[in-house]
Formats: structure tokens, sequence, C-alpha cells
């Protein structure tokens, strides 16, 4: 029996990144997965790449910034499977640099609807469920190296991302006597397509070299180490382990490294 057979398991931010790739480790591994993403296009693009287990993935459409969507997204999954196990609230947005007192209205909010309160929303949906079902579910969160090795210039994605650290050790707590788990997985730079285009853009070697040096084990996260992290912290092998953030990220956020 695979490691995640019968596991009814909900990936926001799938339709690429580390969210497409956690999904491909979840089929590979036998469990029913929902991608859930705003684009329609990139999901069934995204779908038809899935090679192993493919026929027990499926896709919804949803903009993971509204609650009101994020509610009908939770009780269409509910309707499909009657069940829910497993929801990696993956879905973030990194943020252009922006000098502190130029950050407006609609910056922070549209940072904070989609990297934090789209996660408390999914907890809150599924979370609700679980209860109701008596299901030993668990939550897994993308966090940030950000959160933890604090920087200047991207003040609303550092507080989103910090946000989310805490957020998920609170409702830890919250979801503990249900037996409900709620961890995080903090990347460190990590070779998403979008990164590993920077990566091959030949005006960015030297920049990259000095990028290359702060990371102690020298080398960009691939999207596998963190969907393994993910897959992890949501499996019976860390039944014990709730609030806990997991940096993956070779080292980055031990501390100065140069
Ligand atoms: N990459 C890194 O180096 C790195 C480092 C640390 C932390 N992280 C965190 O890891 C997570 C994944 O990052 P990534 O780089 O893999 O992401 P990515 O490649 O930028 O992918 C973002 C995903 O989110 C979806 N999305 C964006 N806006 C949405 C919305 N309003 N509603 C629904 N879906 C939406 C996109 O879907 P569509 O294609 O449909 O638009 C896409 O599937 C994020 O939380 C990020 O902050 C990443």
């Amino acid at each position: 029996m695979k490691e995640f057979e019968n596991k009814v398991v909900v990936v926001t931010g799938a339709s690429q990144g580390i969210g497409l790739q956690t999904v491909k480790e979840y089929a590979k591994n036998g469990a029913k997965v929902v991608m859930v993403a705003i684009n329609k296009d990139g999901l069934e693009k995204s779908l038809d790449a899935i090679k192993d287990g493919k026929e027990n993935v499926s896709y919804i459409v949803c903009d993971l910034s509204k609650p009101k969507e994020i509610k009908t997204m939770s009780e269409e999954v509910l309707r499909k499977y009657n069940r829910i196990d497993i929801v990696v609230c993956n879905v973030g947005a990194f943020s252009d640099k922006l000098p502190w007192n130029e950050i407006d209205d609609k910056t922070w909010h549209d940072c904070l609807s989609l990297n934090t309160l789209s996660a408390y929303y999914c907890i809150k949906y599924f979370g609700e469920y679980m209860i109701k079902n008596r299901i030993n579910g668990n939550f897994v969160c993308t966090g940030s190296s950000t959160a933890l090795h604090l920087k200047k210039g991207r003040l609303h994605y550092s507080v989103s991302k910090c946000a989310i650290h805490d957020m998920a050790k609170i409702l830890a707590m919250d979801l503990a006597k249900y037996n409900i788990r709620v961890n995080v997985v903090s990347p460190g730079p990590t070779a998403t397509e979008l990164v590993q285009a920077r990566i091959d853009d030949p005006r960015q070697v030297d920049a990259e070299k000095e990028r290359l040096k702060k990371i102690p084990l020298g080398r960009y996260a691939k999207m596998v180490d963190i969907a393994n992290a993910i897959m992890f912290l949501s499996s019976e092998k860390a039944s014990f382990i709730t609030g806990a953030i997991l940096p993956v990220d070779g080292g980055y956020t031990i501390g100065e490294t140069i």
C-alpha cells in the first residue's frame, strides 16, 4: 500500500512551482489530490503533465485571495470526497521591493490576503469539517526563509510570511485537542521555473554567485526538497509534530554566513 493511499489532499497554488511538485509527489504516493489555483488553462496544462497517479488528481479554479471563493472551493471538495485529510496552504506571491514608506493600502491588502489569510480560511473551513467528522487531519503551510532571516526592502511580503509562521503555531494550539496538526515548511530560495529563469540569465551570473555564497550547502533548494518536507510533516511519521517551523533552506537562515 502506498503511503498516502486513501488520503484526500488539497494543495493551493498548485499549477506551478512548489505546489505542482507537491501535487506530483502526493499523486505518486497514492493520494487523491485536488489542485487549486486561479488560472484554468494553467491548471489543465499542469494536470496534463502529471504522470504517476494522474487518475486521482483533479482541479478547482478559485481566487484564493477571496474568502467566499475558498468557502465554495472547500464545499466542492467535501461534496466530492466526503472527506479531507491534508491541506497544503501553499499559495503565495513574491512581491517587488518597495521603500518602507511607499507601500499603499492595496499592496498590503493583496499581499496579506493571498499569503496569509488564504491559509487562515482554508484551515477554518476544512478544520471545522475535520472537527465535526472526527478526522485527525493536518495542515502544512508554506512559509519562507524571509520570515526567519529578516531583510529590508520587502516589508509587506516579510510581514505576511512572519504572520503565517505565527498563525500556524497559534492554530496548532487551538486544534491540538482534536488531534489536528498544523505545521509550516519554510523554504529558502528555491529553483522554481520562475527562479530558474533568473539563474539561467547570463546577465545574472555574478549576482547568482553572490547569492549562492549565502547558502551553506551551496545551492538553491530543488522543488522536490520542499515537497518532501511537506509530505513528511503531513505523514504519520510526523504524528507528534505540531506547531513546527521546518526550514528547508540549505542552512540559509542559520546565521550570517559570509
Ligand atoms: N520560490 C521560492 O524561492 C520561494 C521561497 C520561499 C517561499 N516560497 C513560497 O512558496 C510558495 C510557492 O511559491 P512558488 O515560487 O512555487 O510559487 P509560483 O511558482 O509563483 O506559483 C504560484 C501559484 O499560486 C497560484 N496563484 C497565484 N495567485 C493566486 C490566486 N489569487 N488564487 C489562486 N491561486 C493563485 C498560481 O496559480 P495560477 O498559475 O493559476 O496563477 C500558481 O499556481 C509561496 O507561498 C511562496 O511565497 C517560495
